[in-house]
């Protein structure tokens, strides 16, 4: 069952996603080579709390940290550790989710650390394009599968692969609720749309080939080659004419520093 949200619940919905925003702006300012990413789990834990909201991933499922934390190869729910250190030229995703006031809000964005290769950064910048053009096509009548599509002709384009096993999702008063967002697919097929949705849009893709492996922790999923992977998550609002983007930047900047 898709939830359709009042607007009365967006509102309040949309406060838990700009804290989400705010807490990927906060930790941002405070990477360094060096910080493990178990520092980076405790600074966004407290910024949480602080601010009266509750990290959702914590305990979700026997999740045991706040919020994910995914190098270089890993593809998400990489777990914080006080072993992973930062290094110069990592990339690490940071996927904060919190749920205050009875609603969830989920975003992430791939972070450089220190001198990023060219190679590394030019996956960043098209994991993002492919993100804004997935949330691009959404409006009332589109389709799910033309979220996909295009999100994928994108990634092929650049000769990266789109990882299926995970995908978006609704979401609301719960974590994960219908439907189920791919992020590959075929125009015109899936889901209509409708005014009040809410879901997210959060491809990840790889530089080698799309297949991933779980670790042993049953939660870490990293590439089958080895390979870099990067991801970017947004929520979203269907609006009566197109979309609104719940998670973006409360600072007012449309788009994060990727050159
Ligand atoms: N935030 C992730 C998502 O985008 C889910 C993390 S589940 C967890 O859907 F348990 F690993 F936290
Ligand atoms: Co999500
Ligand atoms: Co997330």
């Amino acid at each position: 069952m898709i939830s359709i949200k009042s607007s009365r619940e967006v509102e309040i919905m949309k406060e838990s996603c700009q804290l989400a925003a705010r807490t990927l702006n906060f930790i941002e300012k405070k990477l360094k080579v060096g910080m493990t990413t178990e520092e980076v789990n405790q600074l966004c834990h407290d910024f949480i709390t602080d601010a009266g909201a509750y990290p959702s991933p914590l305990n979700y499922h026997g999740f045991p940290k706040s919020v994910c934390t995914s190098l270089n190869e890993v593809i998400c729910h990489g777990i914080p550790s006080e072993k992973d250190v930062l290094k110069d030229g990592d990339l690490l995703n940071i996927d904060v989710t919190t749920f205050y006031k009875k609603f969830h809000g989920d975003t992430n964005r791939t972070f450089y650390i220190g001198n990023v290769s060219e190679e590394k950064k030019k996956l960043v910048r098209t994991t993002y394009e492919c993100m804004m053009a997935g949330i691009g096509v959404c409006k009332p009548g589109a389709r799910l599968g033309d979220v996909g599509a295009i999100i994928e002709e994108i990634a092929h384009d650049n000769g990266y692969s789109v990882v299926h096993e995970y995908c978006g999702h609704g979401i609301g008063r719960e974590f994960h609720e219908d439907p189920q967002v791919l992020h590959y697919g075929k125009k015109g097929t899936g889901v209509e749309l409708k005014p009040g949705m809410t879901f997210t849009i959060e491809p990840m893709i790889n530089m080698g080939k799309r297949h991933c492996k779980l670790l042993k922790d049953d939660w870490t999923v990293i590439t089958k080659d080895g390979k870099p992977s990067a991801q970017f998550e947004h929520t979203i609002l269907i609006t009566d004419d197109g979309y609104e983007i719940l998670t973006l930047d409360p600072d007012g900047r449309q788009e994060p520093a990727l050159d």
